[in-house]
């Protein structure tokens, strides 16, 4: 698809016309092969103006997550640099664990426009209509011990938390990896990871961000938003995700070089955690307390009654 890359790259941007002569002959293929990647394009959702004697005009790019469209917002060494599209998928964390085990490369991402059988935490689901949010999966290979693996959650979602306050929203964490809108969730995040003993081979850090969906399924409208719901106006997807894979290699890069506590901190401080009153369910035990921070490996510190526990997974409900 680099060709068509190539023929785009031509197009883009150009008030003026575009003769397919010109095109060949600077990517160094004959005027049919330009001629058919036009049309792979036009299948794919573009539209062209094309004037006898002139050539072509791009006049309109489909909302598309394509790898050419995001690479154009991307800034980053490794993470999204291979950029798996897929239209339809199970699950796109299913699709880059396959890939993991095949060996690919750290940073390895995959989008899908729609995911049939997207997962949320705790065995739930993670609703995922076509071409409207991102579900999106991110391949890392840290060298880390499987007990420190916890506080990657934070990653993704301080990345996200960074991506919507620099387009002005006024996002909250809520532990341990949701972002939330007007009290509302907005984007989760599903770590899963393989591991021998004392060593993490690889983690599949998997983000579902709400973009611009209207209608929510009546399981979830009072929970869940979307950044059109709350910003009524509609998103550039590819910006976003490009956005939002630069602040996911920027934490991760934090944790690679000053280790998973600092970036334990840094949510620390997103969130207003300390000092909050919490509710957690875990395993059908509720715990309740105020709380004294993060601890190291990402679980919450609750003071119950003169002691602290330490609580790494569950439902926050206050
Ligand atoms: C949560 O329950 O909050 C986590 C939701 C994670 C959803 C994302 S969408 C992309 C990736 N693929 C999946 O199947 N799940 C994650």
């Amino acid at each position: 698809m680099n060709r068509a890359a190539e023929v785009l790259g031509f197009l883009r941007g150009r008030r003026d016309h575009v003769s397919g002569a010109f095109m060949a002959s600077r990517l160094n293929i004959t005027r049919t092969a330009v001629w058919k990647v036009l049309k792979q394009l036009e299948q794919m959702g573009y539209t062209f103006e094309r004037l006898k004697g002139r050539g072509y005009r791009l006049t309109g790019s489909p909302d598309r997550l394509y790898p050419w469209e995001v690479g154009r917002h991307l800034d980053t060494k490794f993470v999204g640099r291979e950029l798996i599209y897929r239209d339809s998928v199970d699950s796109t964390n299913g699709v880059a664990f396959e890939l993991a085990l095949a060996g690919c490369a750290e940073g390895t991402c995959v989008v899908a426009e729609a995911q049939s059988a997207g997962r949320g935490r705790l065995q739930r689901t993670w609703h995922s209509p076509y071409g409207k949010n991102l579900y999106l999966s991110c391949v890392l290979r840290p060298a880390l011990h499987p007990s420190e693996v916890h506080p990657l959650t934070f990653i993704s979602s301080l990345a996200v938390y960074d991506t919507l306050a620099s387009e002005g929203l006024e996002p909250r964490l809520k532990w341990p990896n949701d972002v939330l809108i007007d009290g509302r969730k907005v984007s989760g995040t599903l770590i899963e990871l393989s591991c021998e003993a004392d060593r993490v081979r690889f983690v599949v850090i998997g983000i579902g961000l709400n973009v611009n969906m209207a209608d929510m399924n009546a399981e979830i409208a009072d929970k869940a938003t979307s950044l059109l719901i709350v910003s009524r106006k509609p998103f550039e997807r590819t910006r976003i995700c490009g956005m939002l894979l630069g602040n996911l290699e920027r934490y991760y890069e934090m944790v690679r070089s000053q280790g998973v506590g600092r970036v334990c901190r840094s949510w620390e401080e997103r969130a207003g955690i300390r000092g909050a009153y919490m509710e957690i369910t875990q395993m059908g035990r509720t715990y309740r307390g105020v709380s004294e921070g993060i601890d190291s490996d990402g679980a919450v510190l609750l003071r119950e009654k003169g002691a602290v526990t330490r609580v790494i997974a569950g439902d926050v409900s206050t």
